[in-house]
């Protein structure tokens, strides 16, 4: 009886197992061609060169997520001037940005964005002139948003540190380091040896007496600094 019931039990899953294939799947329809549309990017934009092979500078579609739908590289132009057209076909497409992405589309950083209007089935998006480059980024994102405000912003900087968009380049790199002895602050090719990435990063004893660890959080933002610095720290 036990046994019966066993075989029972094995066939009646096995029915349902083919019942699954039944071919009464739905199809799913995508509505995706409705809003279909030709994005014309216009501008001036500089930088773009100077990213390191991570990333790239790109005209992109985003919906909600950080992760691109879709994306075209900005060409590289001896006068900065640039001419692209990106089709976008997705119903889930928000906003079209002139970014920079990573390996896995991820934005990293967003220059100039426009959220995209229905219905329309070509759009100007004239960027006017856009300084793309990898060390305004860092500027943006991080000198200015974390550190100007004791390196410089509107007092006497910390350690002779002025990190303000208008000095921090000269002011790190290859300068040495009037707190670690024999350190240099930005050694280009080399960030594991320059003093910046020693003092935001933990494990490292840099005797100063503030302590920076933690106070750049994000560890995308950390990686740029060590790839802007590793890719020769350029302007
Ligand atoms: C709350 C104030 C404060 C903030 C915010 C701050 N710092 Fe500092 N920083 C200091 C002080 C104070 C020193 C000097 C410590 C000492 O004298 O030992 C210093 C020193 C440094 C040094 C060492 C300079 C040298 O010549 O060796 C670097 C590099 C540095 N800061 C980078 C940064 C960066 C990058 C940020 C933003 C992510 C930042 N700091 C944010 C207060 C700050």
């Amino acid at each position: 009886m036990k046994k019966n019931s066993l075989i029972f039990a094995f066939g009646f899953a096995l029915m349902a197992l083919f019942a699954c294939d039944d071919g009464d799947i739905q199809e799913r329809v995508y509505a995706d061609n409705n809003n279909g549309c030709i994005i014309k990017l216009t501008g001036k934009i500089s930088g773009v060169k100077g990213w390191s092979g991570n990333y790239s500078v790109v005209l992109a579609g985003f919906g909600d997520s950080d992760y691109s739908i879709v994306q075209k590289n900005i060409p590289v132009s001896d006068n900065g001037d640039v001419e692209l057209t990106l089709s976008v076909t997705s119903n889930d497409i928000k906003t079209i940005e002139l970014c920079v992405t990573n390996v896995l589309r991820e934005r990293i950083y967003t220059f100039k964005k426009m959220d995209i209007s229905e219905g329309k089935d070509s759009i100007f998006f004239d960027a006017g002139e856009v300084d793309a480059g990898m060390y305004r980024c860092l500027q943006d994102e991080i000198f200015t948003t974390t550190c100007v405000q004791c390196h410089g912003g509107s007092n006497t900087p910390a350690a002779g540190l002025y990190l303000t968009a208008d000095r921090s380049y000269a002011a790190l790199v290859g300068q040495p380091s009037m707190r670690v002895e024999g350190g240099t602050l930005v050694i280009p090719g080399d960030s594991k040896s320059s003093v910046l990435h020693k003092v935001i990063n933990s494990g490292y004893e840099t005797g100063l007496r503030f302590n920076h660890e933690n106070m750049v959080a994000s560890a995308q933002k950390l990686k740029l600094i060590d790839e802007w610095i590793d890719n020769g720290a350029g302007n």
